[in-house]
C-alpha cells in the first residue's frame, strides 16, 4: 500500500517535470541550418541605414537601446531578451536574420516591410551595434 502510494506521487512529480522540460523546449527558438550560416554580404557596409530601419519597425517593442521597454512590449505575452545581451550577440548574423526577418508568433514578421535584402543586412549590422 505504502509502495503504491509512493509510486504514485512519484510519477506525479516526473510528470511535472516532464511538463516543466517541454515548456522549456517549446520556448527555444530554432533556426534553421540554411539561415544558421548565411554570410551577411554587407558585413563591412559603413551605411547606417539600420539604425533608421530599426526606430522604424523595432523601437515600438524592442525600445531604443533593445532592452524590450518599448511602447508596445508591455502588451505582449513574450518576453524578449535585451538585443545587446551575450545571448543575443553570440548568434550568428543568419540566425538575427532569420528571427527579425521571418520571426515567430509575437515576433512580427518583417519581410514585406522589409522587403529589399541589403536593407535586411543592414539592420542586422545595426543589432551588432547595440552590443554591451
Ligand atoms: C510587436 C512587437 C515586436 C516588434 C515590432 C519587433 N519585435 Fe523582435 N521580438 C519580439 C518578441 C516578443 C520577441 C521574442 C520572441 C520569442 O522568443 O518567441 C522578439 C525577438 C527578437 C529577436 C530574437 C532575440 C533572441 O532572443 O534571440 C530578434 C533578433 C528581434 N526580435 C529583432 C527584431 C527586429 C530587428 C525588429 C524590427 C525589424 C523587431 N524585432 C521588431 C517582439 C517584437
Amino acid at each position: 500500500m505504502k509502495n503504491s502510494k509512493l509510486l504514485f506521487a512519484s510519477l506525479i512529480v516526473s510528470g511535472i517535470i516532464l511538463m516543466a522540460m517541454g515548456f522549456t523546449n517549446a520556448d527555444e527558438w530554432i533556426v534553421p541550418a540554411k539561415y544558421k550560416t548565411m554570410e551577411n554580404p554587407y558585413a563591412s557596409s559603413s551605411d547606417d541605414y539600420g539604425s533608421e530601419l530599426y526606430e522604424t519597425h523595432c523601437t515600438s517593442c524592442h525600445g531604443d537601446e533593445g532592452y524590450g521597454d518599448g511602447k508596445k512590449a508591455e502588451t505582449l505575452e513574450t518576453s524578449m531578451r535585451e538585443l545587446g545581451s551575450e545571448e543575443v550577440q553570440s548568434q550568428t548574423d543568419g540566425e538575427l536574420y532569420y528571427k527579425s526577418v521571418i520571426g515567430r508568433d509575437e515576433m512580427s514578421n518583417f519581410e514585406k516591410k522589409i522587403s529589399s535584402v541589403e536593407d535586411r543586412w543592414l539592420l542586422i549590422n545595426y543589432l551588432r551595434t547595440l552590443a554591451e
